[in-house]
């Protein structure tokens, strides 16, 4: 079965996985935001779980009957905003062995968020946003000083739906390299997969001496997904 397939791999392992998506706060009572469940993540968590590693879900907003799914023995750390989540991912950098950036990051916030509840002018409304830190690329500037455990293995996600002149596979390929984290799995999302639904079909791709190389390729509910994507980090870790 998928199960025992994975089992063992990760024996001993720490392993890190992001989930869910980030919150960026306009006023007290609303946020920028984006449609990440958290199954994913969470699936990945379970499946890491299976194979031996010991787990920490860093969950940004993710429903709590996703989280009533992740087995015994995962841990769980909250977060909503991507500065929360940089900082518990960063916090777990120097000892993880694994991190698994599953976490849809938003890529910008809001300048500054209003104390009191925003209220309505008759005007319309422009709202100033900035860039927010790339978590991932400052998870691998810190192994690259060496500041992190050795062999430490960063995974990164994408969903890309590519365009009139690039395939969504080509995009993907580029951000791994540009990303340089290790391995990059990618999510087909140009039909209407992946969000909120429970099936998934990805690419893993390798940063290889030259270039993206495929290393898994895997369709099927997000429990066997995350499977074959354990599975291909077990086997990269032991390149
Ligand atoms: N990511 C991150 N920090 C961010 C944005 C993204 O760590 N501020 C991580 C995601 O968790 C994911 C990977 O980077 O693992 C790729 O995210 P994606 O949004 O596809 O890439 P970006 O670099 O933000 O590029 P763009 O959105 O412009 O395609
Ligand atoms: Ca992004």
């Amino acid at each position: 079965t998928d199960e025992s397939r994975a089992d063992g791999a990760l024996s001993g392992a720490s392993v890190i996985v992001s989930a869910g998506g980030t919150r960026e706060p306009l006023d007290p009572v609303r946020f920028l935001g984006n449609r990440s469940s958290g199954k994913q993540g969470a699936a990945l968590a379970a499946a890491a779980a299976t194979a031996g590693a010991r787990v920490t879900l860093i969950a940004a907003n993710v429903d709590s009957d996703v989280l009533a799914s992740l087995p015994a023995g995962v841990d769980i750390e909250h977060v909503s905003t991507t500065a929360e989540l940089e900082a518990a991912c960063t916090a777990h950098a120097s000892s993880a062995d694994v991190i698994v950036m599953a976490a849809a990051v938003s890529d910008y916030r809001p300048a500054a968020a209003a104390q009191h509840k925003m209220k309505k002018t008759g005007d319309d409304l422009t709202i100033a946003l900035v860039e927010n830190p790339d978590i991932l690329r400052g998870l691998v500037e810190l192994r690259d000083a060496g500041r992190t455990r050795t062999g430490q293995l960063l995974v990164g996600f994408a969903a890309e739906t590519g365009s009139h002149d690039t395939s969504a596979e080509s995009l993907a390929q580029a951000k791994l390299l540009r990303k340089g984290c290790d391995l990059l799995v990618f999510n087909d999302v140009s039909g209407d997969r992946a969000f909120g639904h429970d099936d998934n079909a990805v690419v893993v791709y390798r940063a290889g001496a030259d270039g993206a190389e495929e290393v898994a390729r895997s369709e099927g509910s997000k429990a066997h997904v995350s499977n074959d994507v354990i599975a291909a980090v077990a086997a990269e870790r032991s390149r």
